[in-house]
C-alpha cells in the first residue's frame, strides 16, 4: 500500500486554499491509508525573517486547525517537524547531492529571492529539506496542491541520486497526488490564495466574515451588468462552487449564469450557504479542542513518537549504507 506523507507550513489557521488543495484530501486519505503522516513544517517556516512569538502561536494554531479539519490521531500521525530531528539530518545529507543549479531553477526560490536584498541560504535549500521530509518516511505518495509539484520533481531526483550511489531501490520516487481543486485562486482572482498575499478565507472565520469577503470577490471580469450572461469557467466563484456545491447545484449555477438568470450576488449567496455548511462542523471541532487543549498536545506527542520511530529506522540504514554508522573495531 502507498505510504503517504505531506506537510504544511505553520502559517496560522487553515484557509480554503490549503484546505481544498491538500488538507481535505488528507482527511479522506487517512481512512483509506491508515498510518499516513502529516507534518507541520516549522523548520521550513524559519527560512526567512520571523518573530518567535508569532511562530509559536502559529504552530499551535495549525495543529489545532488540522485536528479540527478532521485529522484523527488514531488513524494518522500529525506532528511537528522540529520534534523529529532526523529531518534536518537527512536534509544535510541530501544537500551534499543536490546541484546548486537545480535549486536556483525552482520557481518558488526565484519568486522569493527576487524580493530580497540578502538571500538566506535556507530559502535556496528549502526544497532539499522538503525532499528529506518525504524520503525520511520512504513515502511514495504526497497529497499536495499544484504549487508543490516542482519541489516533488526535485525530491525524485534526489532519491534517484542517493539510490544510485548508496543503495538501489532504497528510497521511492515520490509522486504528487493532486485534487480537482489543485490551485485555488485568491478572492481577487489574480494570484494563488495565500496567507502572505492576504487574499484568503480562513476556515475559522464567522459566517458574516466570510460573506464580507465573498461579496466583493472577483467574478467573470467580462460580465459588467446583471443582464449580461457570464462565463462560469473563467469565474473564480464557480471554481469554489466546484469545491463546495453538489453536482446538481453546479449545473444550476452554469445554467443561471450563462442565461443571466442570476446575478453574481445570487450565485455568491448559494456558495456562501454551502461553504458555511461545510465549515461549521470544523469550527465546532475547533471550539471543542479549545475546551480541552491537552488533546492537541496528546495528538502531537503520539504523532511525533510514531514518526520518530520510522525516521530513526530510516536513518540507521542510511548511515550504514553511507559508511556513517557508529564506529566499530576494524575487521582484522
Ligand atoms: P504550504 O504550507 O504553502 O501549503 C500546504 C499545502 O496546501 C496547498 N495549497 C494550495 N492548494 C491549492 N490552492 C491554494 N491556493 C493553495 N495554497 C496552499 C499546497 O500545495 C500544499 O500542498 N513546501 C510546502 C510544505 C512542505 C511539504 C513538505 C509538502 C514542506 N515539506 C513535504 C509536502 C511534502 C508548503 O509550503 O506548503
Amino acid at each position: 500500500m502507498a505510504r503517504i506523507f505531506s506537510g504544511i507550513q505553520p502559517s496560522g489557521e487553515l484557509h480554503i486554499g490549503n484546505y481544498l488543495g491538500a488538507v481535505k484530501n488528507w482527511v479522506q486519505l487517512q481512512h483509506t491509508h491508515p498510518g499516513s503522516l502529516f507534518c507541520v513544517v516549522d523548520y521550513h517556516a524559519i527560512s526567512g525573517n520571523y518573530d518567535p512569538a508569532v511562530l509559536r502561536a502559529r504552530r499551535w494554531e495549525m495543529a489545532r486547525s488540522l485536528l479540527a479539519a478532521g485529522l484523527d490521531p488514531s488513524k494518522a500521525s500529525v506532528f511537528m517537524q522540529s520534534d523529529v530531528a532526523e529531518h534536518t539530518e537527512l536534509s544535510w545529507i541530501f544537500t551534499t547531492l543536490t546541484p546548486l543549479g537545480d535549486l536556483e531553477r525552482q520557481t518558488q526560490y526565484k519568486d522569493k529571492s527576487a524580493k530580497l536584498e540578502s538571500i538566506p541560504a535556507g530559502i535556496l535549500m528549502y526544497p532539499v529539506l522538503q525532499a528529506a521530509d518525504i524520503l525520511l518516511y520512504r513515502a511514495d505518495t504526497v497529497p499536495v496542491g499544484e504549487d508543490q509539484v516542482q519541489h516533488l520533481e526535485l525530491a525524485r531526483d534526489t532519491s534517484r541520486k542517493w539510490n544510485a550511489r548508496f543503495g538501489e531501490g532504497f528510497f521511492p520516487e515520490p509522486q504528487p497526488l493532486l485534487t480537482p481543486t489543485r490551485r485555488i485562486m485568491g478572492l481577487d482572482g489574480q494570484a494563488k490564495m495565500s496567507k502572505s498575499l492576504g487574499n484568503t478565507i480562513g476556515l475559522m472565520e464567522s459566517d458574516e466574515e466570510i460573506w464580507a469577503k465573498l461579496r466583493p470577490a472577483m467574478t467573470d471580469p467580462a460580465r459588467v451588468r446583471k443582464i449580461d450572461p457570464g462565463n462560469p469557467e473563467v469565474c473564480n466563484i464557480f471554481q469554489l462552487h466546484k469545491a463546495f456545491s453538489s453536482a446538481a447545484e453546479q449545473a444550476n449555477v452554469v445554467q443561471q449564469c450563462t442565461t443571466a438568470g442570476w446575478g453574481c450576488m445570487d450565485c455568491k449567496k448559494v456558495l456562501h450557504t454551502n461553504m458555511v455548511q461545510e465549515l461549521t462542523p470544523i469550527r465546532r471541532r475547533a471550539e471543542a479542542l479549545d475546551a480541552e487543549p491537552q488533546r492537541i498536545l496528546d495528538a502531537m506527542a503520539t504523532g511525533a513518537q510514531t514518526a520518530r520511530a520510522i525516521a530513526q529506522e530510516t536513518m540507521r540504514e542510511v548511515r550504514e549504507r553511507m559508511g556513517l554508522e557508529t564506529l566499530t573495531l576494524p575487521k582484522a
